[in-house]
């Protein structure tokens, strides 16, 4: 049966609003907004001032509110709010990647404990409804790959920087259409994709990688020359967010990636976002969706929310799996690197070398390199370079002594 849901909302940004707009715009939910909590009371709103204060308490001590929607940016402050919403017996939904990524089974652990539902649908892919289909859809098909733009600030940067707009200028665009975190970093620098990609590794493959596990490394340091190498040879220039299963090792990072343009994403422009999930017997599925802005998102708050009128919960079936999978780090991949000197691109050890280009202005070379190498940058900061991942080219390295091994060998006989 259907049940009366009464909610109370923490934030009216982008994202809050938007869902404001949209409960009011839907008939077939029994849902409303009794109170609305948020930072600061002296900012002009769309709506009544009497649903507002800055006080917690009004909705986390009111036992008539039995949904909470979280969707303040402070992560360590939306933390303090979901544990004590989950305490008191309320659900709550969140679009926080970054909570979720640092929290998770602390949070689940609580939902359980108190018996209520934890959704967060809106923290990956905005729009796109991949956290509910991997739970639900997928249950009975082995996944091996999930790979996706899940960040829509930096797809909306890379489209318009194509275009010929600066840098700076496609930010400041996506910040003021809401799409950019507080603090942009997060979103340029591939912190955001990295979150969200901790969520999907959950939920495809049952495995919980601790976010600073995770390889992210954003797009701050592409050049002119990366983007025309990337022009003149019809390749795009994507963010992306992977994951994949080889047996039982976990390989996820995020990093740019030089597509072709028969690559799923080549045409997935602006805010967009796509994820294609690859299983057993399904073969590969794309989603495509809004990937950021306030109403997009919120219609991934509204579904979560009209789930709980069911009682829908997340069952996490495939973490009963867990203990059996690895975070594997023992890898290879290909990638393009480019280098303000021929020095510079000298500094970083290849296992392989495909193509290189030595110029007045830059180098750069094509060839595979281990991911014990790339750890050794912190490319983010590293204004010399610029990286970017060759689609379909992650081998495991260390799979087996014996294997390594192998490995060992034949890159000593193609080296000599
Ligand atoms: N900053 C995020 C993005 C918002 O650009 O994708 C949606 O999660």
């Amino acid at each position: 049966m259907k049940k009366q849901l009464t909610i109370g909302l923490f934030g009216f940004g982008c994202v809050g609003t938007g869902l404001y707009e949209v409960l009011n715009k839907t008939t077939l939910l029994q849902a409303s907004i009794k109170h609305i909590v948020i930072k600061d009371l002296s900012k002009k709103r769309i709506i009544d001032a009497s649903y507002f204060s800055t006080d917690a308490n009004r909705i986390l001590e009111d036992g008539e509110i039995n949904v909470v929607v979280e969707l303040i940016n402070d992560y360590e402050a939306a933390y303090e709010i979901v544990t004590r919403a989950l305490k008191a017996g309320k659900h709550v939904v969140s679009a926080n990647k970054k909570l979720i990524a640092y929290y998770l089974d602390e949070l689940l652990s609580l939902a359980k404990e108190n018996q209520v539902s934890f959704l967060y649908e809106a923290s990956v892919g905005g729009s796109i409804p991949i956290i509910r289909n991997l739970e639900e859809y997928y249950n009975n098909d082995s996944l091996s790959n999930i790979n996706g733009i899940v960040n829509g600030t930096t797809n909306y940067i890379l489209t318009k920087t194509s275009e010929g707009q600066s840098f700076d200028t496609a930010l400041k665009t996506a910040q003021e259409l809401g799409f950019a975190e507080l603090d942009p970093t997060s979103d340029v620098d591939g912190f955001d994709a990295k979150y969200k990609l901790v969520l999907l590794l959950k939920h495809a493959f049952g495995f919980t990688a601790r976010q600073d596990q995770v390889w992210n490394y954003g797009i701050r340091q592409l050049k002119d020359w990366d983007a025309t190498y990337a022009r003149e040879k019809s390749l795009k220039i994507k963010l992306l967010a992977f994951g994949t299963r080889i047996d039982n090792q976990i390989v996820g990072f995020v990093a740019p990636h030089l597509i072709p343009a028969n690559h799923f994403a080549f045409n997935v422009e602006n805010e967009f976002n796509a994820v294609v999930v690859e299983a057993l017997f399904s073969d590969k599925q794309l989603f495509l969706g809004k990937g950021a802005g306030s109403h997009p998102t919120a219609s991934a708050v509204l579904s979560d929310i009209s789930a709980l009128q069911f009682d829908y919960a997340y069952e996490y079936k495939k973490s009963a799996s867990e203990d059996t999978l690895n975070f594997e780090t023992g890898f290879s991949v290909k990638v393009y690197l480019s280098a303000t000197s021929q020095e510079k691109l000298d500094q970083i050890e290849f296992l392989e070398t495909h193509e290189t280009y030595a110029g007045q202005s830059h180098s750069y070379k094509i060839g595979v390199i281990s991911y014990e190498e790339i750890q050794k940058q912190n490319w983010n900061d590293a204004s010399d370079y610029f990286l970017a991942v060759i689609p379909d080219s992650v081998q495991l390295i260390k799979k087996s002594e014996l294997e390594q091994e192998n490995r060992t060998h034949l890159i000593e006989e193609k080296l000599s």
